[in-house]
């Protein structure tokens, strides 16, 4: 589609200043939920109409958790609220514009700011790995896990077909993982779950030949976690028969098959592609400081570096001097830090952020490892098995944002553990 001029939006009201909000991830939906909309008339673009929680996003690749289970419209999030469905894709500093495309016919618009918050999170990180995106599938969205789940039934109904050769069954039923950071390994640990139980239980001619390997380029997974953990993460993985191979990385992937560093080659039915974040087409257009992870550079006050009026946050940003992980967490507490900062500028009618700058409190990491068990690496006590997966359970419970996702989440495990997932595809 032909790009045509920007429509340019009419004001949207004068007296107060205009707030625009780019993303619908952990730190823009925290920040949107504390900003005062006396003090500003807020406007939120993003392509995506929802907001998602992604820990829990490898759970639904086995449908242990459904899609609509961990999404909020954003529309719901918090009333009074301007929302528009397209991905910003340029900015002018001068005009304080930035252009926005719709999603479906590409067709632009401009926002107008007075205050800009960019979190529109990150892409995948392929590393111009060749046939990456032609052949694998990744893991960051809704469609993403539907796509995962989709592929999974399919190859074990295609195996099951009649005059189908061996080599080609086992094929079909192997499942290569790259990467074994937490999205990798929760992933991989979903997948042995489904396996050992639904996926057993109706293929039982099959699943023999059903397996799953995950290739890490460094030397141990979950490489941001406690050596111990990572170690327990092995052992659960070992008598599950997933096979680890760490300091591996793929070459390239093809319709059929890894090729790794090694020179050996997986025929496999399934690549699911979780080697960590790259930095958006927006964030990398923009004429800002960025990090060697092409992070957009922030002071303590998340002020994108000599802009005033300008801020970012989450997993597009880094703060200059002050290192912290790309997780859920750190966007939420950023989110609902600027919210108040701001808050406070615009009753003190202060364009500079003033007090404190921005801390996070390390709250720890959990990761889920299959077989109903759980790490945890907390402040004060790190621990594993089936009582850390109770705790995550409830951990990730309380943390979803609204009463409606607790509710289908909860009963989602309740009906997992009743009556076993569901196995068909569509
Ligand atoms: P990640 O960046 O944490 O891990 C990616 C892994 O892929 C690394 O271990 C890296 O060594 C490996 N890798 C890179 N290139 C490779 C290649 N060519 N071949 C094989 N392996 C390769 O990415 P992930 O898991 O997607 O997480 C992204 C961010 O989100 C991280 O900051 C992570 O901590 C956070 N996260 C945290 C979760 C939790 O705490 N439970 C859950 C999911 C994500």
């Amino acid at each position: 589609m032909e790009n045509r001029p920007p429509v340019a939006v009419k004001s949207i009201g004068k007296m107060k200043p205009q707030l625009v909000v780019l993303g619908t991830g952990f730190g823009a939906v925290s920040l949107i939920k504390k900003i005062s909309l006396a003090h500003y008339d807020v406007t939120v673009v993003s392509p995506r109409n929802h907001f998602l929680f992604s820990p829990l996003l490898p759970s639904t690749t086995v449908g242990t958790i459904e899609f609509r289970s961990i999404i909020e419209p954003i529309r719901l999030a918090r009333k009074g609220i301007t929302y528009f469905q397209a991905t910003a894709v340029d900015l002018d500093k001068m005009s304080k514009t930035v252009v926005c495309e719709q999603v479906e016919d590409k067709r632009r618009f401009s926002v107008k700011y007075d205050k800009l918050i960019i979190c529109v999170g990150a892409v995948n990180n392929t590393f111009g790995i060749e046939g990456v995106y032609e052949h694998a599938l990744f893991l960051r969205e809704l469609i993403d896990a539907r796509r995962i789940r989709n592929r999974i039934i399919d190859n074990f109904e295609r195996a099951a077909l009649p005059a189908l050769d061996e080599p080609e069954q086992k094929r079909l039923l192997h499942t290569v993982v790259v990467g074994g950071g937490p999205t990798g390994v929760e992933f991989a640990a979903e997948l042995a779950d489904f396996m050992s139980d639904e996926l057993t239980a109706t293929f039982p001619a099959q699943i023999q030949a059903a397996n799953i390997t995950l290739v890490e380029a460094g030397k141990q997974i979950l490489s941001t976690f406690d050596e111990g953990l990572a170690d327990y993460a092995m052992k659960v993985f070992k008598r599950r028969n997933v096979t680890v191979l760490t300091n591996t990385t793929v070459k390239k992937v093809t319709a059929t098959a890894v090729l790794l560093s090694s020179g050996q080659e997986l025929p496999c039915g399934l690549v699911v592609w979780s080697t960590g974040n790259g930095a958006t087409a927006f964030v990398k257009s923009l004429p800002f400081e960025r990090d060697k992870a092409q992070r957009l550079v922030t002071d303590g006050y998340l002020r994108v570096k000599n802009e005033l009026d300008i801020f970012a946050l989450g997993d597009c940003a880094t703060i200059e001097n002050y290192t912290q992980p790309a997780t859920a967490q750190v966007a939420q507490q950023a989110g609902a830090y600027l919210a108040t900062q701001l808050n406070a500028m615009a009753k003190r009618g202060s364009p500079e952020p003033v007090g404190e700058k921005f801390k996070r409190i390390n709250f720890g990491m959990l990761a889920y490892v299959g077989d109903n068990r759980a790490l945890a690496e907390l402040p004060q006590a790190k621990s594993s098995g089936i009582g850390t997966w109770l705790f995550w359970r409830s951990a990730y419970l309380t943390k979803l944002i609204s009463l409606k996702n607790k509710a289908l989440v909860l009963f989602d495990w309740t009906k997992a553990i009743l009556f076993g997932r569901d196995i068909s595809r569509f």
